[in-house]
C-alpha cells in the first residue's frame, strides 16, 4: 500500500508554479536595492539591464519597460504611499518593504501607466508569489484589487487633503514631493499656485539628454547629424537628444570631444567665461571639479583664450574623473585632487574662479528620481559651513578684477543666496556682485537679478542657481 499522507492536501484550486516575469524581477530588484543599499537608480539599473541582456532574458522594449516602472514608481512614491495606506488596515511603516515595494510597483502599473488593470494586477501578484510567497501574494491581490477601483485623479481627490486647507501638502501628495521640499521651493520660486504646480510636475518629467560640443574639438553641425538630435535651447554648444537617443552611440561623446551635459550646466560655465574683466585673463580655477563636466566645457573655452585651467577636487577618485573628461582638451590644463577650502594654491592669482559647490542637488530631481526621499532637512546644516567656506576659498583665490562664480545644482535659498549674502557682508566694499543675466544672451525669464536662477519648468535646464562676484579690493 503507498503513503499518502505526505502528499499535500487538496483544498481548492490546483498548485501552480508563479510564472516568473524577468522585467517586473529586474525593477523590484532595483527598487530593493535603492531602499536596502541606499542605492542609486541611476547606477543600479544599467548593469541589471546588462546583465539581462547578456542573458538574453531581454530585448530593447522590456529595457524601456523595466526603465519606466523604476523611475515611475520611485518618483510617484508619495502619491503611490498616500493611495496604499489608505487601502491597507495598518501603518504604511508596518508593511515589510518588500511587500511594499511589490505595492508600488503595482499601483503605479495601474495608475501611471497604460497596462490594462487585469494585467497590472496578475503580474503584481505574480511577481508577488517569486519574490515574497504565496501568503503575502493574497495581500498584495487584496490591496491592487481596492486600488484598481479607482483612477489616479480619484484617488488624488479621495487622499490629498484640499489644497484650500493645507496648500503645502496637498501640493505634496498630488505631485509627490516631500513637504519640505515643496516648502523650499515654493520659498526660492515665489509666486502663486500655477508655477509651483508647474515645477513640481516638471520634476516628475524624464528630463532630455543634452549634449556639450566643446568647442574646439566638436561642432554642433557635426552633432546634429545624428539620428533624433535637435538644437538646444540656449547654449551654443548644446544639442538635445529626443527619446530613444543615445549619446554612448555617437562617435564624437565616445572620444570626449562632446559630452551628455544639461544646458543649466552649460550657461553656468559659459556666463563666468564670458564676464567682463580688467586686465589678464589667463588663469582658471574650477575648484570643485568632480566629476568635470564643466571643467571639460571651461577647459575648452580656456583654450580659445589661451589661458590655462587648473581643475581641483577633494575626492581622488573624483579627481581621477575629471583627467578623464580633460583627457584631449586642446589648451594646458592641470588637474589636483585638493581641498578647496585649505587650497594649495596662492592666493590672489586666479582671473577666473568657478565654485560649483556640493549641494542637496535639489535642483535635479528629474535625474535622481529617489533623492527626494533621501534628502533632509538637517542635510543644509551640513552643507553650509562647507558652501561658505568655498566661496571664501574662491575669493581669496581670484585677483583683485577677477571674477568667482558660485553656483549650485539647488535652488534652495540656504544655498544660494544666503551663502553669498553672508560671505559678502564678510569682505564689505572688497566684493561687488555682477549682473549675470546679460552674460546669458537669449535666455528669459531670469527675474530681477543679479544672479540667475534657472528653473525645470521655465527653461527645461536643472534648477541651476549662479551668483557672479568681482573682486574689487
Ligand atoms: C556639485 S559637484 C561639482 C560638479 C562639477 N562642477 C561638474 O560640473 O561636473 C561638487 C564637487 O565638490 C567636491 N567637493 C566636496 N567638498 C570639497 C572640498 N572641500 N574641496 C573641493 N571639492 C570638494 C565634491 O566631491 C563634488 O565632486
Amino acid at each position: 500500500m503507498s503513503d499518502t499522507s505526505r502528499r499535500p492536501r487538496r483544498t481548492g484550486k490546483p498548485y501552480r508554479r508563479p510564472q516568473k516575469d524577468p522585467v517586473r524581477i529586474l525593477a523590484f530588484d532595483a527598487l530593493r536595492a535603492v531602499d536596502e543599499r541606499d542605492a542609486y537608480a541611476n547606477l543600479v539599473l544599467p548593469p541589471l539591464l546588462r546583465k539581462a541582456r547578456e542573458k538574453g532574458d531581454f530585448d530593447g522594449r522590456d529595457a524601456a519597460l523595466a526603465t519606466e516602472l523604476v523611475y515611475g514608481t520611485l518618483r510617484r512614491q508619495g502619491t503611490y504611499d498616500a493611495i496604499i495606506a489608505a487601502c491597507v488596515d495598518r501603518p504604511l511603516r508596518e508593511v515589510d518593504p518588500p511587500v511594499l515595494d511589490v505595492l508600488s510597483l503595482g499601483v503605479h502599473q495601474l495608475l501611471g501607466t497604460r497596462i490594462p488593470t487585469h494585467a497590472a494586477v496578475s503580474a503584481s501578484v505574480e511577481l508577488a508569489r517569486v519574490v515574497l510567497g504565496d501568503g503575502r501574494a493574497k495581500f498584495v491581490n487584496a490591496v491592487l484589487r481596492k486600488v484598481a477601483q479607482d483612477d489616479l485623479d480619484g484617488w488624488i481627490q479621495r487622499v490629498a487633503p484640499p489644497y484650500e486647507e493645507d496648500a503645502e501638502d496637498h501640493l505634496a501628495v498630488v505631485h509627490s514631493h516631500p513637504r519640505w521640499v515643496v516648502s523650499a521651493l515654493w520659498d526660492s520660486l515665489g509666486g502663486g499656485r500655477a508655477g509651483i504646480e508647474a515645477l513640481l510636475a516638471a520634476d516628475n518629467e524624464r528630463p532630455e539628454v543634452t549634449l556639450v560640443a566643446r568647442p574646439g574639438r566638436a561642432t554642433t553641425e557635426e552633432l546634429l547629424g545624428e539620428e533624433a538630435a535637435v538644437a538646444g535651447r540656449w547654449s551654443p554648444y548644446a544639442v538635445r537628444l529626443a527619446e530613444g537617443g543615445e549619446p554612448g552611440a555617437i562617435e564624437a561623446v565616445r572620444d570626449g570631444r562632446a559630452g551628455v551635459q544639461d544646458e543649466g550646466s552649460q550657461l553656468v560655465a559659459l556666463a563666468l567665461a564670458n564676464a567682463p574683466l580688467d586686465g589678464s585673463d589667463e588663469r582658471w580655477l574650477d575648484g570643485c571639479a568632480g566629476p568635470g563636466g564643466k571643467a571639460a566645457l571651461l577647459g575648452a573655452l580656456a583654450a580659445e583664450r589661451g589661458a590655462v585651467l587648473l581643475a581641483s577636487e577633494k575626492q581622488p577618485h573624483r579627481a581621477g574623473l575629471v583627467a578623464k573628461a580633460l583627457a584631449g582638451n586642446p589648451g594646458p590644463y592641470q588637474v589636483i585632487a585638493a581641498d578647496g577650502t585649505r587650497p594649495p594654491w596662492r592666493g590672489g592669482i586666479f582671473d577666473r574662479v568657478l565654485m560649483d559647490v556640493p549641494c542637496t542637488g535639489l535642483g535635479a530631481l528629474r535625474r535622481r528620481p529617489e533623492a527626494r526621499w533621501r534628502r533632509r532637512p538637517e542635510d543644509l546644516e551640513g552643507f553650509a559651513p562647507l558652501q561658505r567656506a568655498l566661496l571664501r576659498s574662491a575669493l581669496e583665490s581670484v585677483r583683485v578684477g577677477g571674477v568667482v562664480g558660485y553656483a549650485t545644482c539647488s535652488p534652495h535659498l540656504a544655498e544660494t543666496r544666503a551663502v553669498v549674502d553672508d560671505v559678502m557682508k564678510e569682505r564689505g566694499s572688497e566684493v561687488e556682485l555682477i549682473d549675470a543675466r546679460p552674460l546669458l544672451p537669449g535666455v528669459t525669464e531670469l527675474g530681477e537679478g543679479p544672479d540667475v536662477q534657472l528653473w525645470p519648468h521655465v527653461h527645461g535646464t536643472d534648477a541651476m542657481y549662479l551668483a557672479l562676484i568681482r573682486r574689487v579690493g
